[in-house]
């Protein structure tokens, strides 16, 4: 089961996050971290930025979980663009070393596989930084995706769009297409760390951590990990039936096991 973790708030959530992710990289300064979008782990980078002044991230690399098909990289809401501004550039990281899946419609067809074959070659994802949809989507798998699935083209659903519109000047300017890493490369990383804000988030959390793992609700996905984290806040959390359990659980955890 993933481990349930209730916050008083986001900036709490970012950093007991960010914490685990600068431990990570003072160990291991060629860390390899999956960087999701949207506005949940926007407190985790924030809180980042003063736990690595010092830090060596020359060697740490980043794969975005997703990109929007068709999207002109320099437009300010491609994900190219806000893994710049958000992450690469507040974190001194390397940009050659931070890569989003291509979304660019030439060769589309290529791209999945290529993102594939980079995170193998960089060693895998050592933590991999999740927001969840309120229609249960993690990177942008929608509801029926496949647990083996690996990087491709999915059609964003209606929902999605809606969710995503406040990045745009309206709806239709939300592109149709996106490329994503599947479920079944978010399961090979090895550390999942799953953040959600919010009574909106509240069916879906409760979904994915206390419903069945069912392609129906992707981010359900994370009771198959071996190690997956799940930062709420209390309203995320509000639909939890076990949050009882959760609080006790954490509060009587040992301390050498860390997030
Ligand atoms: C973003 C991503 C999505 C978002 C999800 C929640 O890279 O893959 O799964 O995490 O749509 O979005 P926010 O955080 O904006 O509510």
């Amino acid at each position: 089961m993933a481990e349930i973790v209730i916050v008083r708030d986001k900036a709490e959530a970012g950093a007991l996050v960010a914490d685990e992710i600068a431990g990570l990289i003072r160990a291991d300064p060629e860390a390899v971290l999956g960087l999701a979008t949207g506005s949940t782990p926007l407190p985790v980078y924030e809180a980042l930025r003063p736990r690595l002044q010092g830090v060596d991230v020359s060697r740490v690399r980043g794969f975005a979980l997703d990109e929007y098909v068709g999207i002109d990289p320099a437009h300010p809401e491609s994900y190219r663009s806000v893994i710049t501004r958000e992450v690469v550039e507040p974190l001194g990281l390397d940009p050659s070393r931070i890569r989003t899946p291509d979304g660019s419609p030439e060769g589309i067809e290529h791209h999945g596989d290529e993102y594939e074959a980079a995170i193998v070659e960089a060693g895998g994802i050592d933590l991999q930084i999740l927001g969840i949809g309120t229609d249960g989507h993690i990177g942008f798998n929608e509801p029926g995706s496949s647990f083996a699935s690996i990087t491709r083209v999915k059609t964003l659903t209606e929902q999605t769009r809606r969710d995503n519109a406040r990045f745009f000047d309206s709806i239709e300017d939300v592109p149709m297409h996106c490329i994503t890493q599947g479920l079944g490369t978010i399961l090979r990383a090895r550390h999942l760390v799953l953040l959600a804000f919010g009574e909106g988030k509240a069916a879906a959390v409760a979904g994915a951590v206390e419903g069945p793992v069912t392609a129906s609700l992707p981010g359900s996905a994370i009771q198959l990990h071996p190690h997956a984290t799940v930062v709420v806040d209390e309203a995320a959390a509000s639909h939890l039936t076990r949050a009882g359990y959760y609080r006790y659980a954490y509060a009587n955890k040992p301390d050498w096991q860390g997030l």
